[in-house]
């Protein structure tokens, strides 16, 4: 059965008359996510207290919601597990995957990787000082960066600025060819596009809950590791609840032999709750679906852009297979332009230095909220009514 979009709408509070193009940083609040929230406060943690990590499954909660999400980025049940923030996931993976290459030293990146996962990397590198060296190209030169001196590719799938995507699975075979692994962050990937792990034989990704998973500010993150790495992977953040037997208390470590290993602590239960219940709509939707739609959208977009507004210039890819679930337009007042725009209702984001961008997320947007920013963007560029200094003074979160 086709998705049903109107009725994945229906399942989302958003504030009277507001356009919400921002998905890709806060999905919005799924309807059901209070109650479910409420009832995990009162009901568990009000009545049941510490017997919730028994009576209420708080223990599991991380790898079920792991399978949860395991489902949407094609995943085999068992190989994701849920919590600590994203950066955390992507120092896990990037400590473990070079220990499965330990002859080589060369860890390669891009320049449209999101920062953290630079400075996580850099972080590491200097703490193991063994000699490792991070490499970081531009995005289009990656394929040709990889050579057998490389012991892990780390990219982010789809670029947090452009949305220009890569091709997860060329690049991973290219990287298995000269016998190196490939790591990749799916933070502007997880229910926004189709992603099949396993398909394209990944060996480590992560991501987060809050964009379009809707997890809500804050939910955790996630990390995957191949079925066949498991067992190897020796975890750098050797945590408590990653062991294999957390109630014995013994002295020593000893990874669980599964995906939990690569837990660490006491999970965020609260955060999982909202969650759970973000994640039951993806249970009617199918990522096909999802993908199809948030082409149609952004086209849509781009075209009534370029049709109205002259002065802003496309900086994603034209070609939409080349794109992830965003859109960003340059312009130098960028920033200005935007807190023009949010003060119209119309919410997107800016990235520094010239990037207005925008989110295409099918299950709570249709081709009349497309209409709408088109049509209040074009009105903002037409009469100037960006330029005031009210517009120009940088927020802290841009
Ligand atoms: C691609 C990417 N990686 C990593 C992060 C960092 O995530 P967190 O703040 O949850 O650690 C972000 C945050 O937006 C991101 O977009």
């Amino acid at each position: 059965m086709p998705t049903d979009f109107t009725a994945t709408r229906a399942r989302f509070h958003l504030p009277e008359g507001l356009v919400y193009l921002d998905g890709n940083s806060l999905g919005p609040l799924p309807d059901d996510a209070p109650a479910a929230l409420d009832h995990t406060l009162r009901s568990e943690w009000g009545e049941l207290l510490i017997r919730g990590w028994n009576a209420a499954g708080w223990m599991e909660q991380s790898s079920r919601l792991g399978d949860r999400i395991g489902r949407l980025i094609g995943a085999p049940a068992g190989t994701v597990t849920v919590g600590d923030t994203l950066s955390v996931k992507v120092h896990q993976a990037r400590a473990a995957a070079p220990e499965l290459r330990p002859e080589r030293r060369v860890v390669l990146s891009d320049s449209g990787n999101f920062p953290s996962d630079l400075y996580m990397a850099q972080g590491l590198l200097g703490s193991l000082d063994r000699g490792h060296e991070l490499r970081v190209v531009e995005p289009d030169e990656v394929a040709d960066a990889i050579d057998d001196s490389v012991a892990v590719l780390m990219l982010t799938e789809v670029d947090y600025r452009s949305g220009r995507r890569h091709d997860m699975a060329a690049l991973t075979a290219a990287a298995h060819d000269v016998g190196a692994l490939a790591v990749w962050d799916l933070a502007h990937s997880a229910g926004a596009i189709e992603v099949d792990l396993a398909g394209a034989d990944a060996d480590f990704a992560m991501g987060c809950t809050y964009k379009y998973l809707n997890g809500g500010p804050g939910s955790p993150g996630f990390i995957y590791v191949a079925e066949q790495h498991i067992a190897h992977v020796r975890p750098a953040l050797s945590g408590w609840l990653g062991h294999e037997a957390p109630f014995a208390f013994d002295l020593d470590y000893r990874p669980d032999p599964g995906i939990t290993r690569m837990r660490v602590g006491t999970p965020p239960v609260l955060a999982m709750a909202a969650l759970d219940a973000a994640l039951d709509v993806f249970d009617t939707v199918s990522m096909a679906d999802v993908r199809a739609r948030s082409i149609e959208l952004s086209e849509r977009f781009v075209a009534g852009v370029e049709a109205t507004c002259p002065d802003l210039e496309l900086a994603s890819p034209r070609d939409p297979d080349r794109r992830g679930s965003q859109v960003s337009f340059r312009h130098p007042e960028g920033y200005a332009v935007m807190q023009a725009l949010i003060a119209r209702d119309v919410i997107g984001d800016f990235r520094a230095p010239d990037l207005m961008r925008f989110g295409f997320t099918p299950l709570y947007l249709d081709e009349a909220d497309i209409d709408r920013a088109v049509e209040i963007l074009a009105d903002l560029m037409a009469t100037d009514a960006w330029n005031q200094l009210a517009y120009k003074e940088r927020k802290a979160v841009t």
